[in-house]
Parts: structure tokens; sequence; C-alpha cells
């Protein structure tokens, strides 16, 4: 008895060889579009499959079996087919993503710090050298600790000065800011010790605020020193040290008169930018300080009796701005590798 002849398989089946020869060759579309052509439900296979019921109930059997082993070949040859295109690409990645630990860091030179950040390391590195403890505290802080324990009352517009970002609460909850200054870490810094201390810390504070010299996220540079007899003449010399770090001994400062809730006496300081070699004339604000309130040393758990001392406050962009001769705040924190690329080897 001779094997029944179905030429629309042997017609797909030739489909199907020629069609494959270049299967090792394929990509991903590639064999998505065999796939479909073939073994997907409007394709090749499953419609001879549907054939089945219109052939005479003898040749069922063979038929069924003859489209059942050309949709494993098919099936089979796709599914190595596309195994071997994935284990490719991983491969790909793998040696493309591959970092070579032994490298000797020849390249290194075309990376750097950026200005911000290398003038907080070296002033960072000053106060500590003066004798500075570096203390953290939190960006996302409570009312109190940013506002109230600074001695700036409730209804203060110093509140609404500094632009404060409030974050959502429940009602009842403990209103909490985003830091509008690095002034928050004074009360923290000095619950946390007992006098006599010194202490520095650098870090973003937060407004919403922003034009071409000033930004909603920025950086401050705060220091504060408690002990029995530290002084205004103290916090003159430490400032005085500081800023002739940075712009040479010849830079002169001027203290201003001001107003600070949390200092008494306050001032500002100026930096006078032709004696600090600056290319422009006139003084240029840094930022505040001046003698701590007493209700400040209170609330940080101090007695105002037995302890005084100094804090300041500054604005590290400015200053980074200023040594740099950079005019919009905006370059520091825009990634621009143009401006980026000019500080190589700085640090
Ligand atoms: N917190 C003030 C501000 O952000 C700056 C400041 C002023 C800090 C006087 C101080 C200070 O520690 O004594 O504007």
């Amino acid at each position: 008895m001779s094997l029944p002849v179905f030429p629309e398989i042997d017609a797909a089946r030739a489909a199907w060889d020629l069609s494959s020869i270049s299967l090792a060759e394929m990509d991903e579309a590639g064999l998505a579009q065999l796939r479909a052509r073939f073994v997907s439900k409007k394709g090749e296979i499953p419609a001879l499959m549907r054939n089945l019921g219109k052939l005479p109930q003898e040749d069922r059997p063979a038929y069924g079996a003859a489209v059942q082993t050309l949709r494993e070949t098919v099936e089979g040859s796709l599914d190595a087919a596309e195994a071997a295109v994935r284990d490719a690409a991983l491969t790909l990645r793998l040696e493309r993503e591959t970092l070579d630990v032994s490298l000797d860091g020849a390249d290194s030179a075309a990376g750097s710090l950026h200005p911000l950040q290398a003038l907080r390391d070296e002033l960072l590195d000053l106060f500590v050298s003066m004798g500075f403890e570096i203390a953290d505290a939190p960006e996302l802080d409570t009312e109190w600790f940013n506002f109230s324990a600074l001695n700036v009352p409730d209804d203060h517009p110093a509140r609404d000065m500094q632009d404060t970002f409030f974050v959502e609460r429940k009602e009842g909850e403990e209103p909490v800011v985003l830091r509008t200054h690095t002034s928050n870490f004074q009360p923290h810094a000095m619950r946390d010790r007992k006098p006599p201390f010194r202490l520095i810390n650098c870090g973003p504070v937060f407004r919403c605020d922003a034009d071409a010299t000033h930004a909603p996220m920025f950086y401050q540079i705060e220091g504060v020193v408690v002990d029995r007899t530290t002084n205004f003449a103290n916090l003159k010399a430490t400032l005085y040290t500081m800023v002739r770090s940075m712009f040479g001994e010849k830079a002169q400062l001027r203290f201003r008169p001001s107003f600070f809730p949390f200092t008494e006496p306050s001032a500002e300081m100026d930096v006078d930018c032709r004696s600090a070699g600056l290319d422009r004339d006139g003084w240029m604000e840094i930022g505040g300080c001046g003698m701590i309130h007493p209700n400040v040393l209170r609330n940080g758990g101090i007695d105002p009796d037995q302890f005084q001392g100094f804090a300041f406050g500054f604005g590290l962009d400015r200053m980074t701005m200023l040594r740099h001769g950079a005019k919009d705040i905006f370059l520091l924190s825009a990634g621009d590798m143009r401006f980026l690329k000019q500080f190589r080897g700085l640090a």
C-alpha cells in the first residue's frame, strides 16, 4: 500500500525549506516574520490543519500526522534560532559593558571635580585644620528646627521671605519643610553634643525662587562655634582666614550691620572684588554672620549665661561663581561639558 500524497503539505514544506535556508543569519524581526507566516493562527500550518475535515475519513490520520511533523520541524527550528539571537545579543552586551578593572587609569585625567565640589572640599579641609568638626543635618526637617529653634517667630515674615517649600502633611502633623538654610544644623548640633565645639556643615538648601542669580536649590556652608568666651573678634579672624585662603592674602572684607533672628549682633560680610584679584569693582556680598542669639542657645539646650558663640552662613554657589567669574548660577547645575571642562586639573 502506497502512502497517501498531500501536495499542499509538500508545498508548505518546500516553502519552509526555502525560507529557512539562511535561518542562522536572521535577526529577531526576520524570525518573527517567519513565525507569523508559518505557525501563527493565520499562518500556513494552521491553515493546513483546517483542511482536515474536508478529507476522506481514511486519509485524516496520515494527513494530521504529516502536518504535525511539519509544525514540529518549523517550531523547533524557530525556537533554536530565536534562542541563538538572544544569546548573541547578551554576549555582545556583556562584552560591551565589561569593565577592565586592571586598566591603569591612564584616562582618568579626563574627569575632574565639579567646581562647587572642589571649593566645598577645600573649605571643609580648611575648617577642619582650624579645629572644626564636620556635622550633618537633615535636608527635610521640621519647621521647628528650620525656623522656631532659630528664634524665628511663628508669624515672622522670614518664613515667607525665604520662600519655603512646605511638605504636604496631614492635619495635626508637625510641619515639615525642605530646609531653607543650613542654619537648621545649629539646633541639631547643639542638642547632640555638649559645648565647647566648633562645627561646620555644608550642603543643599531649597527656596522657591529662580532667576540668573537665584536657583531653587543651592549650597551653603555654615559654621558654629560655642565656648565660654568666644567673641566677635574670633568670628572676624575665622572669616578672614577663610576668605584669604580662597582669594589670597590681600583680600579685604567688610562687615555691615544687619539683622537675622538667630544672631545678635548680626552682620553681612562682603568681599572687596579688586583686592581679591577679581576682574570687577565693588563689594560682593557672600553671606551673614553674628553672635548666636541667647534664645537659640537655649533652644539647643545650652545655658546662655555659661556659653556664647558665633555663627556664619555663606552661599557656596556664589563664592564659586565669584571665584571663577561665572555670571549665571545655572551654569553650576546645567551639566554643560563646555563649562565643566574648564575646571580640569583644579582639584
Ligand atoms: N541662614 C541665613 C540665610 O540663609 C544666613 C546666616 C546668617 C547664617 C547669619 C548664619 C548667621 O549662621 O549667623 O540667609
